[in-house]
């Protein structure tokens, strides 16, 4: 029987081991297989190099697509060092002397040009504590500024926000007001109290990162002298300014760069305080969540009542869209799992790569058609003559949508508080009637909500599913109850 080796063992073979890896390593002769990119889930791996100070010697070796974890175990009578082997499929793996640029290239420029086309695009980097996450996530930040503005039309703009998350608590990164992370009526994720701040250009950009990315929450540990201890989410978002080209319903494109903080074992936890330990419990908790949404996500579709709970974390609830079978708008996601290289994290590199790996086998996302009768995709000149046809005239439209790039999207988003007050303006309109036609224009929001979610269920497992949607719309009728309470204006009428 084997047995893993503590630390003093690790040290007292190490000799040996580097033997039995070294003649194991010699043995792969095989041209590696070449780098793929996946179709919506592109995996990588990255191993950072061993520093000068660390007494500890490599075990993980990439080939191309394949990634080996040369696992030292003892055999347990005899204390003889032995190797247990373990290899894993990615879409490629990067070792110690592989640079950020070949990252990057690798990521692809379909990635990259998503959001510019209305499509989303995350990109996610996770792992245990101290292995290189923030190196990459910051490396390509700044990669990618140029050709994301690259890809964008003339008529496109770039507005950013930077949260972190920590626990169920979101706040503004720059500012460090609160954030309320939930989904609106659309179930579309909305970060409400987070800036946007417009980003004229690739430098802008930049700079606004470095100086909100420097307010994060870090701390030194025995790990990593600036350990991320909460998850740091830039969103980059493409809007079209163009008013026909939005009124025309061109939607919003969007780029997430998402640093997570690490996981810890326990030994890395050895020196915390208790508000550290505490801290640790919520990172390790939302990562466990993620875990589960990325095990739910890969095994969709295998007929197995399988439950993704996204809605259990803000972080996987921002994170949605990745979660999802089936979207309106096509979702790419670039997982790069990081890993150290030491012999004494062998069991938490094995985890991250095995969770990186279950994400290979994810069916492909479907897409679903717009729905014509979808009030958010309804131009200005299509939602003017609904509510022209709706009341016989008696709306005025010009009151209803004042301004230039107004569409339907626009007109779903009105409170019923702001419908109301803008159909009664103009006095042909009473309060009974204008509530009546919000109720119906409500009537086809809900309806094409009702379409979508049913495509996105009939792709997903049924049970879990269903009840996951119950819950949401238990919580968001909640939610309206919480807000027409608020709202006294009906008194007026
Ligand atoms: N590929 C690499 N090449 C050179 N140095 C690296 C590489 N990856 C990481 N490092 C260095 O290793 C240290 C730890 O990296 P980093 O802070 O990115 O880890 P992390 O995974 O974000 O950790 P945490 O989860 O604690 O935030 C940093 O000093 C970083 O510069
Ligand atoms: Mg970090």
């Amino acid at each position: 029987m084997a047995i893993k080796p503590t630390i003093q063992q690790l040290k007292a073979n190490r000799a040996a081991f580097e033997r039995l890896i070294a003649h194991a390593e010699s043995s792969v002769n095989e041209e590696p297989e070449p780098a793929s990119v996946g179709k919506d889930f592109t995996v990588v791996s990255r191993t950072r190099p061993i520093f000068e100070h660390e007494d500890s010697f490599r075990i993980i070796y990439p080939h191309g697509r394949t990634v080996t974890v040369h696992e030292p175990t003892l055999h347990f009578r005899a204390d003889k060092a032995k190797l247990d082997d373990k290899s894993f499929t990615l879409n490629h793996n990067f070792g110690p002397s592989s640079s950020n640029e070949e990252v990057y290239e690798m990521i692809g420029t379909d990635f990259i040009n998503l959001p510019a086309g209305g499509g989303t695009a995350v990109l996610f980097a996770y792992g245990q504590t101290g292995t290189g996450k923030t190196y990459t996530v910051n490396a390509i930040t700044k990669l990618m500024a140029q050709d994301l503005f690259n890809a964008l039309s003339p008529t496109q703009k770039v507005v950013v926000s930077f949260v972190e998350i920590l626990g169920d608590a979101a706040y503004d990164l720059p500012s460090h007001r609160p954030v309320r992370i939930m989904e609106d009526k659309f179930s579309s994720v909305v970060l409400d109290g987070c800036d946007t701040r417009d980003c004229p250009s690739p430098e802008a950009f930049l700079e606004m990162s470095e100086t909100a990315l420097a307010h994060r929450r870090t701390v030194a540990t025995l790990k990593n002298d600036t350990s991320s201890r909460s998850h740091a989410l830039t969103k980059i978002s493409v809007l079209e300014t163009d008013p026909v080209k939005s009124a025309g319903g061109a939607s919003e494109g969007i780029l997430f760069l998402v640093d997570l903080a690490g996981s810890e074992r326990a030994a890395d936890r050895a020196a915390h305080d208790a508000a550290r330990l505490e801290e640790a419990k919520q990172i390790n908790t939302s990562l466990m969540t993620l875990k589960d949404c990325i095990k739910g996500r890969a095994r969709q579709g295998t007929g197995a009542h399988l439950h993704i709970p996204y809605r259990s974390s803000k972080l996987t609830l921002v994170l949605k869209d990745i979660f999802e079978l089936a979207t309106v708008r096509p979702t790419r996601c670039v997982v790069v799992a990081c890993t150290s290289p030491h012999a004494a994290d062998a069991s938490h590199s094995i985890n991250t790569l095995r969770y990186a790996q279950t994400l290979m086998s994810a069916p492909k996302t479907k897409l679903l058609a717009p729905n014509k009768h979808d009030p958010k995709t309804w131009s200005k000149e299509r939602a003017c003559s609904w509510l022209t046809a709706v009341s016989k005239g008696a709306l005025n439209v010009a009151d209803m949508l004042p301004n230039e790039g107004d569409n339907g999207l626009v007109l779903s988003q009105l409170t019923e508080q702001e419908f109301i007050e803008r159909a009664t303006r103009s006095g042909k309109v009473d309060f009974k009637r204008a509530k009546a036609y919000y109720v119906k224009l409500w009537e086809f929001v809900a309806d094409a909500r009702t379409k979508q979610r049913k495509a996105v269920l009939k792709a997903r497992d049924k049970t879990a599913a269903q009840k996951e949607e119950d819950q949401f719309h238990k919580e968001l009728i909640a939610r309206s109850a919480r807000e027409a309470a608020g709202w006294t204006g009906r008194d007026k009428w």
